[in-house]
């Protein structure tokens, strides 16, 4: 894409940011921020998000939805953000937990254990990955007291990282801007470290991803990653496990979900050492990663879980799909509301099934240097 083009997509999308979510949208949350799109705006990035996934799994299908990620996860995150941030909180990704360990709790031990991979320390400048609302970023500043830019595609959810930043008086440690991590702007070697956070699933060609982070960190740097994958005991062409991580890619607006030696083999083409190379999700715990999703009560570690658990599990997904099934049906939600949740509802079952199955991990951590001495210096 040439640079002109590349302005011209910023632009159109802010302007369409703008349009959809109206105007202090980044303080707005749950029903109120749902209930505040403009409505024909919404049903844009419904069908914008939607167009790609019609079953097909094709090489066509497939290049299509490869070409278009920036546009498709655009608008994928304009119509879920809301729903992740009522569900989860404001961190969208998977943790591990272990007996008695509360929601937050586990999730905030995740982001800290990648940061310690990562080698963080205090004052490091390091880049956030695909960064979300700034959940991690947030908790990652205070848990280390380095400094963070986070990267992002979607303008809602900057909006909204530096709202949150600004609440809870990290706005100096941090800063969100507009980019997409298959075409940085940063310099070469500018930051300390990199860490990114289920969210260079989103690529559509790994090497090319990882190749930009190699870029902008600086040597001897450290990049961690929590990757999501499918594992070695997934087969494309059996068509049961096809169907899983189709789920996956329908419901989490996912152009192609890659087996885990593409992602290990892109870490080397970028040049980087492997210095870690673990699936966390492979283990006994006795409380799977996905358990939220499952609505077994069995798993549920605290009572103060029960209000996330609720909304997180299959009965809890119902009540939403129910409730906003009756809001758009009486105008008060708009078009295309009820097709997220639905897709959302295929990312559930997907998720769920990849992760008893083992055919799926979203925590596939990788460690990764780059070198002292690059080639191009000897
Ligand atoms: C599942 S969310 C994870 C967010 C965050 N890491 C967290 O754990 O809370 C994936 C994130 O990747 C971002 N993303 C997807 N494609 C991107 C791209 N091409 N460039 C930059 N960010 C992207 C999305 O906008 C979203 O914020």
């Amino acid at each position: 894409m040439t640079e002109e083009n590349n302005q011209e997509l910023r632009r159109r999308q802010a302007e369409f940011s703008k349009k959809l979510h109206g105007e202090d949208s980044a303080t707005k949350t749950g029903l109120k921020a749902f209930l505040s799109k403009d409505k024909s705006a919404q049903k844009e990035a419904v069908s914008k998000y939607l167009k790609h996934w019609d079953g097909k799994v094709d090489t066509e299908a497939e290049n299509a939805r490869l070409e278009d990620y920036n546009e498709s996860t655009h608008a994928y995150y304009n119509v879920v953000t809301d729903f992740y941030e009522y569900g989860w909180g404001s961190s969208f990704h998977f943790c591990r937990f272990s007996k008695g360990e509360n929601f937050n709790a586990a999730m905030a031990r995740h982001e800290h254990y990648l940061a310690y991979m990562a080698d963080i320390k205090a004052n490091d400048l390091v880049l956030d990955v695909g960064c979300g609302v700034g959940g991690p970023a947030r908790e990652i500043v205070k848990f280390t007291d380095c400094n963070v830019i986070g990267l992002n595609n979607n303008d809602y959810q900057i909006e909204k990282a530096k709202w949150y930043a600004k609440k809870t008086g990290l706005q100096d440690k941090m800063d969100f801007v507009k980019g997409d991590f298959m075409n940085m702007d940063f310099d070469e070697n500018t930051f300390d470290k990199v860490y990114a956070i289920e969210a260079t699933c989103h690529a559509p060609d790994l090497a090319k991803c990882y190749s930009e982070i190699y870029k902008v960190l600086k040597p001897g740097g450290r990049f961690a990653v929590y990757e999501w994958v499918m594992t070695e005991n997934y087969d494309e062409n059996n068509e049961a496990h096809r169907k899983v991580a189709y789920e996956i890619e329908l419901g989490d607006g996912i152009p192609k979900m890659f087996k885990v030696e593409v992602a290990k083999d892109a870490l080397v083409k970028a040049g980087f050492n492997v210095l870690v190379d673990k699936d966390l999700a492979d283990n006994d715990d006795p409380v799977p990663w996905y358990y939220p999703l499952t609505g077994d009560w069995k798993y549920v570690q605290s009572l103060g879980d029960l209000a996330t658990f609720f909304r997180t599990s299959y009965l809890g997904r119902k009540f939403t799909s129910s409730m906003v099934s009756l809001m758009e049906k009486i105008g008060v939600a708009p078009e295309g509301s009820c097709k997220v949740t639905e897709a959302l509802e295929q990312a559930a079952v997907g998720l769920v099934a990849g992760g008893k199955s083992k055919l799926f991990t979203p925590m596939m951590l990788f460690v990764a240097e780059k070198p002292l001495q690059t080639d191009t210096d000897q």
